[in-house]
């Protein structure tokens, strides 16, 4: 432990008094501090800026690290569709979250990866997803007629998102409802993973998500026996029995770090996502409309199935123009395991690059009039995602591609359906969205007028 922490210290200073990459475009600014006060403030700014000033190659110092970042579709193609194991994620990601979520899915590579995403797997299958389909129904109605808080005709979107999609992943993902402390341990792991300094500090931010995730590891724990014993429906049952093929199993130790870590890449992410959608269709409300439409008449022709999902094809044209504005996950960073090479640059061993996916989605020869939101882009005539491979990746690409994606795609058409039918809701004119990452939540909430229909 502390020789990798002298390890890591000494890789950070040498990071920060030189510069190893002085031909590539970009500026690292200041030691140690570089980029990150910007970064924490608004990613998708400095990723503008860069990317109008240097092109789709440009370094930059984040949280203490020199980092090169690459766009477009080439870039996305040669760092996640990567057979030859040259990119890392386990130390690309490893700096950033590593110690709050250990061993997680998405922090390992090779073979452990393959065994851990074959096992996995199986918890969205067909069959588990359409028993999930019914839960998130249940609680979706429920919630929207009985606990949203409406004050006057306010409501705060983030935080009542919030409520609703922790309330389906208690019962989905953990098989019961979560207790106030459940929902503050996986806030502070979230934004512990956001603190600089990686150290216990008394009263840190970091200090309480290593607690909160001490306290949840010990939660989790007392559950694994009884749900292996006499498995539910939910999500922690099914990785509890789930084999793979050969019969491989998930250890209690390994279910608790895919538990922990699955909150934070199933929930903020879909919140956000929810948000964004709310916010694009507030301000031009002619998608709202034809999104209530659409809802409305599929509710007439009958009840939802999991077959009838792909039927919502405006919501489908809607979430994916959200999901290329405001992805939620922006960036996806990769440690260099052999020297390469990108449009004639030379990037050795050891670096470390972040495919920006933002950065591909606002580039205007693939998406022209980039920041128009306009999901007509995404019908079949015009397409402008798939005219070239690699285009559009809001859920990454390659083997750490989401295993949540087809789970997200149905929550959030369960609930903007439902919510469509049920409200009409508006902003100001002028009103632009503010979001602070990690994980694009809205800074002020994003506080809309609404009227129940
Ligand atoms: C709108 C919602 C979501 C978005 C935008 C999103 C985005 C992403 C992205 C971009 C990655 C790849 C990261 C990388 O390659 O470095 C990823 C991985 C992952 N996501 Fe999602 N995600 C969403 C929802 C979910 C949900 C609902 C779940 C689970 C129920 C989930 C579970 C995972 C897992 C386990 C990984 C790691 C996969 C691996 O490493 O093999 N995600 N997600």
């Amino acid at each position: 432990m502390l020789k990798d922490l002298l390890f890591e210290g000494k890789e950070m200073l040498l990071q920060n008094i030189q510069d190893p990459f002085k031909e590539i475009p970009g500026d690292l600014k200041l030691p140690f501090i570089g980029s990150s006060l910007e970064f924490a403030t608004d990613v998708n700014k400095v990723i503008i800026k860069n990317l109008e000033k240097y092109g789709p190659i440009f370094k930059l110092r984040v949280m203490g690290y020199n980092v090169i970042a690459l766009a477009g579709p080439d870039a996305n193609k040669l760092i996640l569709h990567d057979d030859q194991e040259n990119f890392l994620s386990k130390k690309g990601w490893g700096f950033i979250i590593g110690d709050l979520f250990k061993e997680a899915i998405m922090l390992t590579d090779g073979e452990e990866h393959t065994r851990f995403r074959r096992i996995m797997q199986t918890a969205f299958h067909k069959m588990p997803m359409i028993g999930y389909l019914e839960v998130i129904m249940n609680e979706v109605n429920h919630f929207l007629d009985h606990e949203m808080a409406i004050k006057k005709d306010k409501l705060i979107v983030y935080p009542e998102m919030v409520r609703l999609t922790m309330k389906i992943a208690g019962k989905l993902f953990f098989g019961f409802e979560f207790s106030e402390k459940d929902l503050n341990a996986i806030v502070e792991i979230t934004a512990a993973s956001m603190w600089p300094i990686h150290l216990e500090i008394p009263f840190s931010p970091y200090q309480k998500g290593m607690e909160a995730r001490r306290y949840l590891t010990k939660r989790y724990k007392e559950r694994i026996k009884e749900n292996r014993r006499n498995p539910g429906d939910d999500m922690f049952s099914q990785m509890c029995v789930a084999k793979s093929e050969s019969g491989e199993m998930f250890s209690d130790q390994e279910i608790i770090n895919q538990m922990i870590f699955l909150m934070l890449a199933s929930h903020d992410t879909t919140t956000s996502t929810l948000t964004s959608i709310l916010f694009e269709t507030a301000k031009d409300s002619s998608w709202q409309e034809k999104m209530r439409a659409e809802s409305i008449e599929f509710y007439e022709k009958g009840s939802l199935e999991y077959g009838r999902l792909k039927e919502f094809k405006t919501l489908g044209l809607v979430m994916n123009e959200t999901l290329r504005l405001h992805p939620a996950l922006v960036v996806m960073p990769r440690y260099v395991e052999k020297d390469f090479s990108f449009l004639g640059h030379q990037i050795p061993k050891g670096s470390r690059v972040a495919i920006s996916t933002y950065a591909t989605h606002i580039m205007p020869e693939i998406y022209p009039n980039p920041f128009l939101f306009d999901p007509n882009r995404f019908s079949e005539e015009r397409a402008e995602h798939k005219k070239v491979p690699f285009s559009f990746i809001p859920f990454g690409a390659g083997k750490h591609i989401c295993i949540g994606q087809y789970f997200a795609e149905m929550e959030i058409k369960i609930i903007i359906s439902q919510f469509v039918r049920r409200f009409k809701w508006s902003i100001p004119k002028g009103y632009e969205i503010k979001y602070k990452p990690p994980l694009n939540a809205p800074t002020d909430g994003f506080p809309v007028r609404i009227e129940r229909i």
